[in-house]
């Protein structure tokens, strides 16, 4: 391996525009090898659209990028052999049984008939879907076909995975099964790059994060470092009455001085604290007020606070689960892919 490898993607500057809408605004990202890096941000913040470059599906419109030292431009062919890239290959077939599908992909991939079962058989083992092995995929629910997608990607055991939103939708029980799944492939000497909305995800799973708004990087590092930027746990109080949003939120700042983040159709409030002691001081401060607290708890900064301090606003425009709908459709057609 070329001494450039100890990085498996260093991007400078990366730029996509569509249209008018600038969805990848110069974004810097690098990725050591051996590690897992996640990229996390809201539905449209550019996460997709920046591993379709790298990946070499998508021509940037400005900026550079190596994966584990070749360009993506000048050496496409050479990054296509060192990467996965998940929501390629599940399909084949949706009549063939997931079996079909993973020897026929395989095959693809030049092992021989010997080879090409064994393998199937050993990753549909892995993955949990030995005993759904002989059903046809369209039978198949959505984290079922995540899995086998995932399996397929490792057919080639590429150095680089990249997986984007790999848990966005599943239940957590096969939330837990694809998390664990992406710890061994780093076990086993992948690198994987992964995208998600999910501070917790990028918490249990990433090395490093990069937090991507509107197309640009706004924040990096361990999730450590991003938790202490916005305080290190999170006050969730639901107020008897809405009508006092304002005048807790001025309290939250007088006594924690934090700002925090209201929803005033349920009259609930979020703020970062560093200290969770303080939450007596700020209880004592209600009271005094006449503000009636319906509900409190003390928990994760969530990834809308996380937002709220880096960029000045939410994450999401709805109640902050962070399941919106996405900005666009989910199937794009990419014009320029090459
Ligand atoms: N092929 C495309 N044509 C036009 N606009 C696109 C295309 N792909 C993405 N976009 C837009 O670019 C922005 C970033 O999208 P995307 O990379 O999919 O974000 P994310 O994956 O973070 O949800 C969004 O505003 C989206 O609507
Ligand atoms: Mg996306």
């Amino acid at each position: 391996m070329p001494p450039t490898s100890d990085w498996a993607v260093e991007a400078h500057g990366l730029v996509k525009v569509f249209g008018d809408n600038r969805a990848v605004d110069g974004v810097d990202l690098s990725v050591r090898t051996g590690t897992v890096y996640g990229v996390l941000g809201p539905n449209g913040a550019g996460k997709t659209t920046t591993i379709r470059m790298l990946a070499t599906l998508l021509k940037p419109d400005g900026g550079e990028a190596t994966v584990f030292g070749h360009d993506i431009r000048r050496e496409a062919q050479v990054v296509r052999q060192l990467i996965g890239v998940t929501g390629q290959y599940a399909s084949v077939d949706e009549t063939l049984s997931a079996t079909e599908n993973l020897v026929l992909f395989s095959r693809l991939n030049g092992l021989s008939r010997a080879d090409a079962r064994r393998k199937s058989a050993e990753l549909l083992e892995e993955f949990g879907l030995s005993e759904a092995a002989k059903r046809p995929l369209k039978n198949f629910s959505g984290g079922m076909r995540r899995r086998l997608d995932l399996a397929a990607s490792l057919i080639s055991q590429p150095p680089l995975i990249f997986l984007d939103e790999p848990t966005t939708g599943l239940d957590p029980r096969t939330r837990a099964q694809m998390w664990d799944t992406i710890r061994r492939l780093v076990a086993t000497g992948s690198t994987v790059l992964l995208t998600t909305q999910y501070l917790d995800e990028a918490d249990q799973l990433a090395d490093r994060i990069a937090v991507i708004d509107r197309g640009v990087v706004v924040a990096e590092g361990t999730a450590d470092e991003l938790k202490s930027s916005v305080g290190s746990s999170s006050l969730l109080l639901k107020l008897a009455d809405a009508a006092n949003l304002e005048r807790a939120r001025l309290a939250i700042l007088d006594v924690l001085g934090v700002e925090s983040v209201l929803t005033p159709e349920a009259g609930r409030i979020t703020a970062p604290m560093s200290d969770a002691d303080s939450v007596t001081d700020l209880l004592l401060r209600l009271r005094q007020e006449g503000i009636a607290v319906a509900e409190l708890s003390v928990q994760q900064p969530t990834l809308d606070e996380v937002f709220l301090a880096l960029t000045g606003h939410a994450a999401t425009d709805d109640d902050g689960d962070g399941d919106a709908p996405a900005a666009g459709t989910p199937e794009r057609e990419l014009e320029d892919a090459r």
